[in-house]
């Protein structure tokens, strides 16, 4: 009897593996992408989007899995969204960010918001340049996720629901055709349709009935930007600027003392240029959403929106390539709130409510 059941069970393996359709053929699932057309905001600059890589319903729905699925560490403990959390505009809150295991990492974590626009590189010294390529090393860092991506592979190949997301978003044939190219293109998918442009700054800007700022708005407005010929120049304009709210330049902001160029604790751009005076610089974050994303600066040293405006009215700390345009402000007690004002009208709270970009899980 036994023998007879083994001999079947025996049987049915054999014809199912010499059957054309295994277990991994997905050949049998619609594909038909849909595609995703980026909304560009009248006056914002046109998005940088790789023409390998067009953005799909599918892709960012697939992308937007993987980014929240911790399937992606050592451990499955650890996902993108760790530490890039939807309430904190995609930053996870804390100076430094905290990889598998209570790894601590080296710097503080970046809002992810408008990222299809900035093509100047990407973290805070610029040394990758695309989100395809960015996505690749979290998942090998130590300090964050450190899984391999020949595992991660093997993993999402043998999932009972990804074969199907990635047929879906890109066509694939088999299971086995699951790489991490086409993880981190799904990935950079849904970081691209990530966007952030309903602020009562936005609305303000573009006329919007029913929206105004208040007079300590509108100072701190001009302030920031250096508008009336009046008030004191906050500086904050000259490299906080455009739709975006930044240059996307390389600067030093004078938060880390230095004698010498060789004295800083984290040399940023230097490390990427091998330039000496890049170090210490940083890519100019947009400010859209300051009030979820503190505590601020790549150090995580500045706990408040008030440090900020403390620090910049202080002049910031000395180091021989501190930038020209920090000194001090000299903004008094009413002027320093009222530029706060105008700063929180940069946030945009249907920004952290968008369906779209919570957790699918
Ligand atoms: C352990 C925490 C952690 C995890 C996990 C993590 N990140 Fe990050 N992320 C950071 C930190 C910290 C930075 C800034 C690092 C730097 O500049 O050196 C950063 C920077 C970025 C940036 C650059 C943003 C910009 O404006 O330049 C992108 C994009 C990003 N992460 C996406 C991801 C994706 C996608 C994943 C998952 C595959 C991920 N992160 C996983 C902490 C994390
Ligand atoms: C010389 C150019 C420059 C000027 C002027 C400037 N910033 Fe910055 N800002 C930067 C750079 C560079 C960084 C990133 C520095 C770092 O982390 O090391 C930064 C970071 C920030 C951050 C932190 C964002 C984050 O995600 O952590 C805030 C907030 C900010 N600036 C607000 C302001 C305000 C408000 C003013 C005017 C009072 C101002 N900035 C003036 C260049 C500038």
């Amino acid at each position: 009897m036994k023998k007879s059941v083994f001999a079947v069970l025996l049987l049915a393996g054999l014809w199912s593996c010499g059957k054309k359709e295994d277990a991994g053929d997905l050949s049998g699932i619609p594909y038909s992408p849909t595609s995703y057309k980026l909304e560009v905001p009248a006056g914002w600059p046109q998005p940088d989007l790789p023409a390998d890589n067009p953005m799909t319903k599918e892709g960012i729905a697939l992308g937007r899995k993987l980014f929240y699925d911790p399937i992606l560490s050592v451990d499955s403990t650890v996902s993108c969204a760790s530490c890039h959390r939807l309430q904190g505009s995609f930053t996870d809150n804390s100076p430094v960010s905290t990889g598998v295991q209570g790894r601590e990492g080296k710097r503080s974590s970046m809002a992810l918001v408008n990222l299809a626009f900035m093509n100047r590189g990407l973290f805070w010294d610029g040394r990758v340049q695309t989100l395809e390529e960015q996505a690749l090393l979290p998942v090998e860092d130590h300090l964050e996720m450190d899984e391999n991506w020949p595992m991660a592979e093997r993993k999402l190949q043998r999932s009972t629901h990804y074969p199907e997301l990635f047929r879906k978003a890109f066509g694939i044939q088999h299971r086995s055709e699951i790489t991490r190219t086409l993880a981190v293109k799904a990935i950079a998918q849904f970081e691209r349709s990530i966007t952030s442009k309903d602020s009562k700054y936005d609305k303000v800007l573009q006329g919007v009935p029913g929206y105004s700022f208040t007079d300590d708005e509108q100072v701190g407005y001009e302030m920031f930007f250096n508008i009336s010929k009046t008030l004191p120049d906050a500086q904050c304009g000259h490299c906080h600027s455009g739709a975006l709210l930044t240059t996307n330049q390389y600067l030093n902001n004078g938060l880390q003392a230095a004698a010498e160029l060789t004295d800083f604790i984290d040399a940023g751009r230097g490390t990427v240029t091998k330039n000496q005076f890049d170090n210490g610089k940083m890519r100019t974050p947009g400010i859209r959403n300051i009030g979820f994303t503190a505590p601020y600066m790549h150090n995580g040293s500045l706990k408040s929106i008030e440090e900020v405006v403390d620090h910049y009215n202080s002049g910031g700390k000395y180091s021989p390539n501190l930038d020209p345009l920090i000194h001090q402000v000299k903004l008094n007690a009413i002027q320093k709130r009222q530029l706060l004002a105008f700063l929180n009208t940069l946030n945009d709270s249907t920004f952290i409510q968008n369906p779209a970009y919570r957790s699918p899980f």
